[in-house]
């Protein structure tokens, strides 16, 4: 059997995944399956692609034979993560994991001793907007030292009507019940605001000070399926490394009655930087510093590596790292210290009390 990329789910995401495969360096002579339970799945994704092989569901299609670098893409809920992943690893095949990970932390950790135990990797998509030009500019004057000690970042995004299954991907109702997409907002898109952080700060310890999770209402709320997400969440946590601390007030909505917001900025005790982080191709990065006691600002244009797109990054960056490259793709235990940190705020919001989470343990004891 020829080198495949296999789906599991030929969903929405799935179909966007598939046209990445254009730019794998073997692309003429790699093969493409996808499962999918749904008919209607399963029709789209052969209108999309041609010349796949489709499947009812992962078992039999992962019987197939297995070629050392075929590459299972988990683009279904995240509810089935873990179970499909494992199943994709048991295959002896690398997984590369849609976000969220898993459901929760413990479900991570299982995922990766299948790595472990069977030589593959395990891969998250959390990688989309992850060391963006403007973010890696950003962390070059950090580490330079443009902006003194950095104390305080804000991390808002707030949209007041783009909820995922109701205005955003309305026919995927699974967004809006937790005991399928593991929660809300926060959970979605999380796992790429966090990846971003850790990566920032490269923290050891990450206390949860604070969380909350709302669902504010609306009058166009479904009624008929279960909804029991928050659509707007927050946090105050610590991100501690060495003697450095920095506190981050984190802020994401895909619902609310609040003005729409985005502010992504790190403050220093010599100066502060803004920038938009999701940005993948040419970027702009304000350093703001005094001057005379006003504040000044200098901008820096900021021009992307490749021509990659964020839904075109996670396939490519993994294959890469599959064929023992390099690439910015959060891989082993790396992919699963911010997801840990994502599971506290839900814990510290139901518990009303604050977490702790110390990275240098995440995934280290996951054994097959
Ligand atoms: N839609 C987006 O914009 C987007 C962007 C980034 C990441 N994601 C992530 O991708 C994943 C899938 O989202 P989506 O938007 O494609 O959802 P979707 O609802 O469009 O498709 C999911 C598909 O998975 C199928 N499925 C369910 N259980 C299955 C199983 N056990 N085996 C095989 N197929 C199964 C469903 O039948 C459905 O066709 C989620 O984790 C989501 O967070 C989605």
């Amino acid at each position: 059997m020829a080198r495949t990329v296999y789906f599991v789910g030929a969903g929405a995401i799935a179909r966007s995944h598939v046209d990445s495969v254009r730019h794998l360096p073997d692309s003429d002579e790699l093969e493409i399956a996808a499962a999918d339970p749904s008919p209607e799945a399963r029709a789209g994704f052969d209108d999309h692609v041609a010349d796949a092989r489709l499947y009812e569901n992962s078992e039999e299609m992962l019987s197939e034979s297995t070629d050392p670098d075929d590459i299972v893409v988990i683009a279904a809920p995240p509810f089935v993560h873990r179970d499909e992943a494992i199943r994709g690893l048991e295959s002896g095949r690398h997984v590369l994991c849609e976000k969220p990970l898993a459901m929760d932390v413990s479900e991570a950790e299982e995922m990766l001793a299948a790595a472990r135990a069977n030589d593959c990797v395990l891969g998250s998509c959390s990688c989309r907007h992850y060391r963006t030009p403007g973010t890696e500019k950003v962390k070059s004057l950090v580490r330079d030292g443009e902006i003194g000690e950095p104390y305080h970042v804000t991390w808002v995004t707030r949209g007041q009507r783009g909820r995922p299954g109701i205005e955003y991907q309305p026919e995927s109702k699974w967004f809006l019940d937790s005991s399928r997409s593991g929660g809300g907002i926060v959970m979605d898109w999380g796992p790429y605001e966090f990846a971003t952080l850790d990566d920032l700060f490269d923290p050891e310890v990450v206390d949860v000070r604070h969380a909350w999770t709302a669902q504010p209402d609306t009058d166009v709320d479904p009624e008929d399926v279960p909804f029991d997400v928050e659509t707007h969440g927050g946090a105050t946590l610590v991100y501690q490394s060495d003697n450095d601390s920095v506190t981050v007030t984190y802020e994401r909505a895909s619902g609310t009655h609040g003005g729409a917001r985005n502010v992504t900025e790190i403050e220093g005790t010599e100066g502060a930087l803004r920038w938009s982080w999701t940005e993948v191709g040419e970027s702009t990065v304000t350093l703001a510093r005094d001057e005379n006691g006003e504040v000044v600002e200098e901008q820096f244009t900021v021009n992307p590596v490749d021509e990659l797109g964020p839904h075109e990054r996670p396939l490519v960056y993994f294959d890469r790292v599959v064929r023992d490259g390099d690439a910015p793709i959060r891989t082993g235990p790396d992919a699963l210290g911010s997801f840990a940190v994502i599971c506290s705020i839900y814990d510290a919001a139901e518990f009303g009390e604050a977490q702790h989470v110390d990275l240098s343990n995440i995934g280290e004891t996951a054994s097959p």
